[in-house]
């Protein structure tokens, strides 16, 4: 694992701790234009894109960011032609042999979330392995959604929910916002901090309709196989310069 910091920003430009995000979700968007700019096929900007997520968790390890979240397979990818949706599983299968074992001993722990029974049973399995493997470790909580829907992840949760208060083990008015939040799929997982979206779009795109209420939003016209440690960087400092309020004013954030 490269543990040197890479990009050409000055120890003087990096943010401090207090002001990192503990927790970065990105939906690493545009590998398609990336690859049709260079007359290539779309996918080639999905192999290229994992290269790139490749040198963005190593960046977040050399950070001490303590979680990333990336959007790896929405479950409305599905409708993508089938050519496309199969170099993408291929790619997921190929990072399980060339990721996880550098990831788990960088420290690196590993979730998947989204509906995993509609994967193929091998990347079903080779998830749970992964998960096993790397459940100890405490360096950074790597979650990579797959076949994942926010909108059905709060359905989800909500079924959940409604099936503990029918067996008894739950009172409905017990539900508050931290049950709900654990039985969704980040459970636990504090909130992110920052969001990032590269490929120019400025929308949200069904990820974690529910974590991302209070989260910083940052968009870069960046296509995703460019974005390389020091463009976030460059994202880290936007976040660093804001204020968050949480719905409160800036004298109160500020203690005035
Ligand atoms: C969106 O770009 C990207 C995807 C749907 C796939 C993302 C997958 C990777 C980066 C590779 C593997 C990642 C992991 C974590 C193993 P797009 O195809 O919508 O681009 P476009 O908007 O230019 O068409």
């Amino acid at each position: 694992m490269n543990n040197h910091p890479t990009g050409n920003r000055s120890e003087r430009e990096r943010p401090s701790a207090a002001t990192l995000p503990s927790h970065v979700a990105i939906i690493m968007d545009g590998n398609g234009r990336w690859a049709r700019a260079r007359g290539e096929r779309r996918t080639a900007g999905h192999k290229a894109g994992l290269v790139a997520v490749r040198a963005i968790y190593r960046h977040c390890l050399n950070r001490g960011i303590g979680a990333l979240t990336v959007f790896a397979f929405s479950s409305e990818n599905w409708g993508r032609p089938a050519e496309e949706v199969m170099v993408l599983m291929g790619l997921f299968m190929d990072a399980f042999d060339e990721d996880v074992p550098a990831l788990h001993r960088g420290g690196v722990r590993v979730r998947f979330v989204g509906e995993r029974t509609v994967l193929n049973a091998d990347l079903q399995r080779r998830m749970a392995e992964t998960e096993a493997l790397t459940a100890g470790n405490t360096r950074l909580n790597l979650q990579v959604a797959l076949s994942y829907g926010g909108r059905r992840d709060i359905v989800l949760a909500a079924q959940r929910l409604a099936g503990a208060c029918e067996s008894g083990a739950l009172r409905s008015h017990d539900i508050d916002e931290q049950r709900f939040a654990g039985a969704l799929a980040l459970q636990a997982l504090p909130d992110p901090d920052l969001f990032i979206r590269t490929g120019g779009e400025r929308r949200i795109s069904n990820f974690l309709l529910w974590n991302l209420a209070y989260t910083e939003l940052y968009f870069t016209d960046t296509l995703w196989p460019d974005f390389d440690p020091a463009a976030m960087d460059l994202a880290l400092a936007d976040f660093a310069s804001r204020q968050r309020r949480f719905g409160l004013t800036g004298d109160q954030v500020h203690g005035a």
